[in-house]
């Protein structure tokens, strides 16, 4: 299962998050999340924000986004610089970033990654969501919500993109919430 198939699945957790932001690090590439959790903050009364690296995805879902909601945003930016200067309410945000190796990434894909100084790694990949992570535990408040997409293992190796992330959640504030293979939702437990 992917992680925003997950949140959708569970859409009845994040009733209570109106007025609050959804926020995806990682845009739609053929997985259908960023409209499907537009769709779910627009029924919920949140705002949303879909921020990433390449332009060409966020490009793609500018003109269906802003048929969801005229003021939902697209952002080409790191998700850890976003989240290093975010100022707004988060009230839930789906990881779904850096890409970790597998044998079938495109050469423009590995291309596009080259052209931004750095290269398709597990290592790389951990290290963005971990950067993301440290973001999120200075942002987050009690009753708020983290999902990754791509755990590959459970605990204790986290092995996929949460693999440095997840545990360093888990020692600051965060609990379980809901794990299936392949993705989890984190719950922030203790008062900021
Ligand atoms: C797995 S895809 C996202 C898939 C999407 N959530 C879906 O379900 O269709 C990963 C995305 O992360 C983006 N990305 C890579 N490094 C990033 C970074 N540091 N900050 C933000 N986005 C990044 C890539 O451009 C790519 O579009």
């Amino acid at each position: 299962m992917h992680g925003h198939e997950l949140i959708i699945k569970n859409k009845e957790l994040f009733k209570n998050l109106k007025g609050k932001s959804l926020l995806e690090i990682g845009t739609e590439r053929g997985c259908g999340s960023t409209i499907l959790l537009a769709e779910m903050a627009e029924e919920i009364g949140m705002d949303f924000i879909t921020v990433d690296v390449d332009e060409e995805q966020t490009k793609n879902v500018i003109k269906p986004l802003n048929k969801i909601n005229s003021a939902f945003k697209t952002i080409t930016e790191y998700g850890e610089i976003f989240l290093k200067n975010f100022k707004g309410e988060i009230g839930l945000i789906y990881l779904d970033a850096f890409d970790f190796w597998h044998d079938n990434h495109s050469q423009e894909r590995i291309d596009a990654y080259k052209k931004r100084g750095t290269e398709i790694t597990n290592e790389n990949c951990w290290k963005m969501h971990y950067n993301c992570a440290v973001e999120l535990v200075k942002l987050m408040k009690e009753g708020t919500y983290i999902c990754f997409d791509d755990v590959l293992s459970k605990e204790p190796e986290w092995e996929g993109k949460g693999k440095l992330a997840i545990p360093y959640l888990l020692n600051n504030g965060f609990n379980i919430k809901i794990y299936e293979p392949n993705c989890i939702i984190l719950e922030r437990c203790i008062k900021k």
